[in-house]
């Protein structure tokens, strides 16, 4: 059985994208295949970890497109040039639109850093959902995965993990421990998931 062919899609550091390459190593992720891992920024360090493992990537930088249906256009053609499936939102920080979105219709999951629907939607991306959380004063926060819609954050939910607030926690240490104990344990199991469903489609 061919494995579902995954594009990654990233903007920064890519701590979920080596989650995702490390799963495929040790058989978490057996169903799909990353064959490209996509940028919206030249310097995002993901694209380094995707070379070190050796899959190809693109990079696409919206200020180079005349709009946002021209970006998310140059974005279709470099996944249909690699037959892609399934795409997986890895911290990939703009909005997709209603067109992109309904073309991979149940195929494009994303993982967010809190237990949605707290402290998503929005304005709320990396470090802010964080500082949300802390200043709401919740003790208890979490990571989730789910489908991406045309609403920010609103897609049907796959996988959510919860994890505690300590005393004294900063923004950057309970991105940390989110990071640690959910998204990178989540990510890779809702990929898997999908991964498994695609093919089972295929064979109906
Ligand atoms: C992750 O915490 C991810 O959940 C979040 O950005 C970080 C990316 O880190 N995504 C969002 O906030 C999307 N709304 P990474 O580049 O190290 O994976």
């Amino acid at each position: 059985m061919d494995k579902v062919r995954i594009a990654v899609l990233v903007s920064g550091g890519g701590t979920n994208l080596q989650a995702l390459l490390d799963a495929q190593e040790t058989g978490i992720i057996k169903s799909g295949k990353i064959v490209l891992v996509l940028s919206d920024n030249e310097n995002a360090y993901a694209l380094k970890r995707a070379k070190i493992k050796g899959v190809d990537t693109a990079v696409v930088l919206k200020k180079n497109c005349a709009d946002k249906a021209d970006f998310e256009m140059k974005i279709s053609e470099k996944l249909r040039e690699y037959g892609v499936e399934m795409i997986i939102l890895a911290g990939f920080m703009k909005i997709l639109g209603e067109n992109f979105v309904d073309e991979y219709k149940n195929r494009i999951i994303n993982v967010h850093p809190s237990l949605i629907p707290s402290f998503c939607g929005a304005g709320y991306y990396g470090l802010k959902v964080h500082e949300a959380a802390l200043a709401y004063g919740v003790k208890v926060t979490g990571a989730t995965v789910h489908y991406v819609n045309e609403v920010p954050d609103g897609g049907r939910i796959i996988l959510q993990k919860a994890v505690d607030v300590c005393e004294g926690d900063t923004p950057e240490t309970l991105q940390r421990r989110v990071m640690e104990q959910a998204e990178w344990i989540i990510l890779p199991m809702a990929a898997e998931t999908v991964a498994k469903r695609i093919i089972g489609e295929r064979t109906v």
